[in-house]
């Protein structure tokens, strides 16, 4: 089939429409210092990782995915490459038609990007909690695909998967790439798939997901601890953005990332400790650390095929499928409602 999406490709490219939910679904800015101060103030201190997400987060992550270390990003890559026939099949024979591919945290949409001249969606809708960078790139996919129906909706979802009307009217592929559903736990992540397979959600559902897999923890840490000490600048980095957004003094230098491995847990962890006694102030507020203290800033959970399998089929999904790679690293995962 030769779609619209091609064969207009000589149509003067339009900014896509982009709804900014932040504003009105997600916290106000006074709720971020209250979220931020509360884990701050925790016996354990820890700060969520959505704050990585700042401009200069977002490009150290892109960073990130480029080091020799960090395998999910091109071993995922490789995964779509070398199935893209069967995937693409595996969606068609879903029944699922006039689809809305749904980007969960977008980011730069290269990913999505790859697949749409594969799955041919009606309409394109990336989403992520980081308004501009997000409009910029979406701007970039309209560029390419003239006539592709794109919106883009800036939006933490991560609380609350609720999209807006105009994104209503397909069939819906949420494309949840990157192991990102990795950074909840397996708690959360049940809660987050149940809501894709809610019937509010739409007619047709189905969901492809990447997802990291359980390995050697030398592997695994490596992958979050890299030479370069660019996952390290990462980390830090998230003290910068909790100082712009809570008028914190937190001195990056005196800060260590730490990245382990908890088998117990199947998860990596990523901490910043204290270097020395040290104390952190914002308005209203004061937290002493002591030497070698921690705050909690990731939890990236690894999954075998089984596990992950067992907990799509407990969010209501019906039928799951997965392509994997040579060495079992990592998992891309089709499931329908
Ligand atoms: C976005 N997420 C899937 C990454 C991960 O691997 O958990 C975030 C990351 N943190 C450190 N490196 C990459």
């Amino acid at each position: 089939m030769i779609h619209g999406l091609f064969t207009l490709k000589n149509l003067p490219s339009r900014p896509p429409r982009f709804i900014n939910l932040r504003k009105t679904h997600n916290a106000a800015p006074g709720d971020v210092q209250l979220e931020l101060t509360h884990g701050l103030l925790a016996e354990s201190a820890s700060v969520a990782p959505k704050f990585f997400y700042d401009p200069l987060g977002c490009r150290l992550f892109e960073a990130i995915t480029e080091l020799q270390e960090y395998y999910p990003t091109r071993t995922e890559a490789g995964i779509f490459q070398a199935w893209q026939t069967q995937i693409a099949a595996a969606i068609a024979s879903s029944g699922i038609r006039n689809t809305c591919l749904i980007d969960l945290g977008a980011g730069n949409c290269a990913k999505a990007e790859a697949l749409i001249p594969q799955l041919l969606p009606r309409q394109y809708v990336p989403v992520d909690i980081s308004c501009d960078f997000l409009r910029a790139s979406a701007g970039r996919v309209q560029a390419r695909f003239p006539a592709l129906d794109i919106v883009g909706v800036g939006m933490d979802f991560s609380s609350q998967m609720v999209l807006p009307d105009a994104v209503q009217g397909h069939d819906r592929v949420f494309f949840y790439p990157g192991s990102s559903l990795g950074n909840f736990s397996p708690v959360q992540s049940l809660a987050f798939l149940q809501q894709l397979t809610a019937p509010s959600q739409g007619a047709a559902c189905g969901l492809l997901l990447g997802i990291d897999l359980v390995k050697d923890s030398a592997t695994l840490v490596a992958a979050y601890d890299d030479v370069l000490g660019v996952t390290a600048a990462f980390n830090k980095n998230l003290l910068r953005h909790v100082n712009a957004r809570l008028r914190s003094d937190f001195d990056t230098r005196q800060w260590q990332h730490v990245a382990l491995f908890n088998a117990a847990h199947s998860r990596i962890e990523m901490h910043l400790q204290a270097t020395h006694d040290l104390t952190v102030c914002w308005p209203g507020h004061m937290r002493r650390f002591s030497a070698g203290e921690r705050i909690h800033t990731e939890h990236s959970y690894k999954y075998t095929l089984k596990a992950m399998t067992t907990l799509l089929q407990q969010a209501g999904f019906s039928h799951v499928e997965h392509w994997t790679d040579a060495n079992s690293w990592f998992g891309v995962f089709w499931a329908v409602v």
